[in-house]
């Protein structure tokens, strides 16, 4: 481990400063996963990741990055919070993704770091980010990534847990929302979007969603922060014009090709020995439209039952016979 970041770790602890902590903490993984030590990286990640979360809050109240005291709003009706603050860490090598889509999320720091530099050409750097595609590809992930990449923690916003079953309650819980993300620095995750932005003119819906989806568009518009704002869903057949028109970037998360498929199985197979016969590309080629999520799922499984076998490696008839029980699983999904 290089001396100088020891000595930031130590330093951070005598200055009670999480920021400096953080950042030390994130550079020491990512040496060790430059140095293949995968197993340190991971379980170094979850130590971070457990991070306690009320903890956090009252860490981060005395810290530099944020205002003073920021109470989490709560929903009137029922008292639940309308927000969760999350700080995990996650590198940009955890996201297998298309090159041109993975180039963009690289230039979000380039991008704010430029800020001043545009303003005197009269332009803001793009800070507002509509994520659509399949389940399970990364989309969630990718706030996280962000977030990491700049240091700022994730502030995930539910949507169907927002929409308020008392009229006019939902645009006062947005407003909440807005007024919170207001004073700080955070990547924000409007997640499972698709629920408030249903079509305004679909004559089954009800009006106080089309006030809900205008007022939401007028406080997106109005946003002058310096948070990333990302809004998250995989229906995007539900969006309608004007509201694509409010981000600066829409992204599109298809299904993995096989050379995706492939690099999403080296990574997620990667903190075991692996039997001489398995064969990854065999292993891509047979996994068409699976999401890196199962792809994900399948590995897990897998090393799991080389655990239970007491066989230290994973081997590659155990991980097709996983695909195959997969198949199944997905079959059933599809025909609920
Ligand atoms: N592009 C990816 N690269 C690497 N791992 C991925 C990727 N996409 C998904 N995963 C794995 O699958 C998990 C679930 O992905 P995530 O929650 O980001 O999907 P999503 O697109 O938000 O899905 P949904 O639309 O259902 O919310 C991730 O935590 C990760 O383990
Ligand atoms: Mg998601």
């Amino acid at each position: 481990m290089r001396s100088e970041l020891i000595k930031e770790l130590f330093q951070s602890f005598i200055e009670n400063d999480d920021t400096k902590f953080f950042r030390a903490a994130v550079e020491i993984i990512e040496d060790e996963e430059k140095l293949k030590h995968h197993l340190l990286a991971k379980d170094l990640k979850r130590i971070i990741n457990s991070k306690n979360q009320n903890k956090l809050i009252l860490n981060t109240n005395n810290s530099k990055k944020y205002k003073v005291s920021i109470p989490i709003p709560r929903d009137n009706d029922k008292g639940f919070p309308l927000l969760e603050i999350k700080e995990r860490y996650f590198s940009l090598d955890d996201l297998i993704l298309d090159p041109k889509i993975k180039k963009k999320i690289e230039n979000i720091p380039k991008e704010l770091s430029f800020r001043e530099i545009f303003a005197s050409y009269g332009l803001r750097p793009k800070q507002k980010y509509l994520f659509c595609g399949s389940p399970g590809t990364g989309k969630t992930l990718t706030s996280y990534v962000i977030s990491s990449l700049l240091g700022y923690p994730l502030v995930h916003i539910r949507f169907d847990s927002i929409v308020s079953s008392f009229l006019g309650e939902t645009s006062t819980n947005l407003r909440k929302i807005f007024d919170f993300i207001e004073q700080g620095e955070w990547v924000v995750l409007f997640d499972e979007f698709d629920v408030i932005s249903k079509k305004r003119d679909d004559p089954y819906e009800h009006g106080e969603t089309k006030r809900v989806v205008n007022n939401f568009m007028q406080m997106l518009d109005s946003y002058n922060g310096r948070s990333i704002l990302t809004a998250a869903t995989n229906h995007q057949h539900l969006l309608d014009t004007a509201i694509w028109r409010r981000f600066d970037e829409i992204l599109y998360f298809d299904l993995p090709n096989e050379e995706l498929r492939s690099q999403i199985f080296k990574k997620y197979l990667s903190v075991m020995k692996k039997s001489k016969d398995l064969n990854i590309f065999e292993l891509a080629k047979i996994t068409e439209d699976f999401s890196p999520a199962d792809i994900s799922y399948i590995c897990e499984e897998a090393l799991r039952r080389a655990i239970l076998l007491n066989v230290n490696e994973i081997r590659f008839e155990i991980v097709v016979s996983i695909i195959n029980e997969h198949y199944e699983r997905k079959k059933i999904i599809r025909s609920v």
